[in-house]
């Protein structure tokens, strides 16, 4: 597994402001093909977890809000508050059940309720406050409820295959983290750092959806290195024609890489009886 990407302190940009803007078209799709390739292991795991009926649900940076609407219509939960700081695509797609709070996690004031599951898929990683925010998390979870955060972990390494995919993950890392301080270098930490606010029974998995041409895995990192172009060009590791050869990879018989994979940590509030 690679270490963080070298390449000095994080950026003072910000996730949706220099990249991944909710206003650029294809945005929402972007988001979606994430979702696609994820969701349903999320939902199988949230689900093991005993998210079911009578749970109030607090999904953080919700994105679309594919996780929380699974939740009310597949689960049967009672409640979803679906966070984001920007709601565009949330508000597009309502649900019974389902309502939405434009905010920033990372507002000192953030305190938007408890909840029996409190939910971060994505989220984490992009932010730098990651280490306070995972005890503020924490604070928002009622005795009894579980937090469960997912985020990616890199899994190129110094030695794998120079292959154009390779080269536009480590540009994709290094420069994500110099612009807005993107960092999945913690993320196999989450099972000990959610020991820190007082959680108990904690686990983790891992998930590696299989890149195969046309895949929503594929599809997720082509639109993603898009949006994140000028970050990744800004390394001097890659230039335009390699992130156009690295897309043309992705999606063609020759492909062979492993994607990032999705870490699911969680841990219990002591107290209650929701878990
Ligand atoms: C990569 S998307 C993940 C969306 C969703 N969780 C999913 O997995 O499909 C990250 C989301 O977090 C939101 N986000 C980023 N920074 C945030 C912040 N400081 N406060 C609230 N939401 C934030 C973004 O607007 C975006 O919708």
């Amino acid at each position: 597994m690679n270490a963080s990407p070298p390449g000095g302190a994080p950026g003072e940009g910000r996730y949706g402001e220099a990249f991944f803007r909710p206003d650029r078209a294809g945005e929402a799709e972007r988001i979606d093909f994430g979702a696609l390739a994820y969701d349903d292991i999320t939902m199988a795991r949230l689900r093991a977890l005993g998210a079911g009926p009578g749970w109030s649900c607090l999904d953080i940076g919700a994105g679309t809000g594919t996780v929380g609407r699974r939740l009310l219509g597949e689960a049967g939960v009672a409640s979803v508050l679906a966070v984001d700081r920007d709601v565009r695509f949330l508000d597009a797609r309502p649900a019974p059940g389902l309502r939405t709070l434009q905010a920033d996690v990372t507002d000192p004031g953030f305190a938007p309720g408890s909840f029996q599951l409190v939910h971060a898929r994505f989220v984490l990683m992009h932010l730098p406050e990651r280490d306070r925010l995972i005890g503020t998390l924490a604070e928002l979870v009622a005795p009894g409820g579980v937090l469960v955060l997912s985020d990616a972990v890199d899994l190129t390494s110094e030695r794998g295959p120079a292959t154009p995919y390779t080269t536009a993950m480590r540009a994709m890392w290094q420069g994500l983290r110099a612009t807005i301080g993107t960092d999945v270098s913690s993320v196999p930490a989450y099972p000990h750092l959610l020991r820190g606010p007082g959680l108990d029974q904690v686990a983790a998995e891992i998930h590696v959806p299989p890149l195969v041409p046309g895949s929503a895995i594929s599809r997720f990192w082509a639109g993603t290195w898009q949006r994140s172009r000028q970050a990744m060009l800004s390394t001097g590791l890659i230039d335009d024609a390699g992130i156009d050869a690295a897309v043309r990879y992705l999606e063609s018989d020759a492909c062979a890489a492993l994607s990032a994979g999705m870490l699911t940590a969680w841990g219990w509030k002591p107290g209650g009886t929701a878990g």
